[in-house]
C-alpha cells in the first residue's frame, strides 16, 4: 500500500504516520525530515533547503522531486511507503504520478485556530517522535527512544503564519486532486486526541485495503 500523507503543517501527519508504520507495516518518508537531516549534516541540499524552510516557503520543486524520485527508486520501498509532506503542490503531485503509483491519500483535516499552538508547543526528538509540552508534564527525553527533545528552528509564530499561507495556497488544491482520482480518504480530526483519530483512519483504511 503506498500512501499520500496530507494535511496543514501541525495537523498530525508525523503523529499518525509513526503509528500507521507499525501497524501497517509501510516505510515513512517525510520531505521534511530529508531536509532537517541534510541541514544538520551541512549538505549543498542542506544549505539551499534552510532558507526556503525558515521563511515558510517550499523548497524548489526540482531539488524536492528529485529527493522524492531517487528514494522511492530504492528497494526498500516494494512493501509500501508513506510519503509525508510530499506532494505539496499540483506540480509536485503531477510528476508524483509520473514516477510511482499512490493508493490512497489520508487527508488529515484540523480546525486552523488549533494549528498554531499545537506547533508551537511541539517538541521533537532526533529518531521522529513529536510531543506537546502540555502532555510532557516536563520530561525533556523522548519515551519511545530517551533521545534529548527539541524544538524544530521553524516552530516560531511567525513563520507559522507564513507556513500555514503556503499550506492554503498551494497544498490545499492537492484534497481536490486526490478527489478526482477516486483515492481521498478524508478524517475529520476535529478536536480528537491522537490515538481516536488513528483510530479513524484505520477504520478507514481496513475498509480499502484487501
Ligand atoms: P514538514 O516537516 O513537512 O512540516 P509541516 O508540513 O509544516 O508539518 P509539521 O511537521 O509541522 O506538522 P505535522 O502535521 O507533522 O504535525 P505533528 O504530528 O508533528 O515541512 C517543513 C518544511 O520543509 C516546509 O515548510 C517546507 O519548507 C519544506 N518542505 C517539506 N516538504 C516539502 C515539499 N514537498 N516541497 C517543498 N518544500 C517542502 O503534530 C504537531 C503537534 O501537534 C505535536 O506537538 C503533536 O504532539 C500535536 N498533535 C498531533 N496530533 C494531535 C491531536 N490529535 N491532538 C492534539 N495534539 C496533537
Ligand atoms: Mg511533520
Amino acid at each position: 500500500m503506498n500512501i499520500v500523507l496530507l494535511g496543514a503543517p501541525g495537523a498530525g501527519k508525523g503523529t499518525q504516520a509513526s503509528k500507521i508504520k507499525e501497524k501497517y507495516n509501510v516505510l515513512h518518508i517525510s520531505t521534511g525530515d530529508i531536509f532537517r537531516a541534510n541541514i544538520k549534516g551541512g549538505t549543498p541540499i542542506g544549505k539551499v533547503a534552510k532558507s526556503y524552510i525558515d521563511a515558510g516557503k517550499l523548497v524548489s520543486d526540482e531539488v524536492t522531486c528529485d529527493i522524492v524520485k531517487d528514494r522511492l527508486s530504492q528497494d526498500d520501498v516494494k512493501a509500501g511507503y508513506m510519503l509525508d509532506g510530499f506532494p505539496r503542490n499540483l506540480f509536485q503531485a503531477g510528476e508524483l504520478d509520473k514516477f510511482a503509483t499512490i493508493d490512497w491519500c489520508v487527508n488529515i483535516d484540523v480546525d486552523f485556530a488549533l494549528l498554531q499552538d499545537r506547533i508551537c508547543g511541539r517538541r521533537v526528538c532526533a529518531c521522529g517522535e513529536s510531543y506537546h509540552v502540555s502532555t510532557l508534564n516536563g520530561e525533556t527525553k523522548c519515551a519511545k527512544c530517551g533521545g534529548e527533545l527539541y524544538q524544530r528552528a521553524d516552530d516560531n509564530p511567525e513563520t507559522v503564519k507564513a507556513r500555514l499561507d503556503t499550506y492554503q495556497n498551494q497544498t490545499a488544491p492537492l484534497i481536490e486532486y486526490y478527489q478526482k482520482q477516486g483515492k481521498l480518504v478524508n478524517i475529520e480530526s476535529g478536536t480528537k486526541s491522537p490515538d481516536e483519530v488513528f483510530e479513524l483512519i484505520c477504520k478507514e483504511l481496513d475498509k480499502r485495503v484487501k
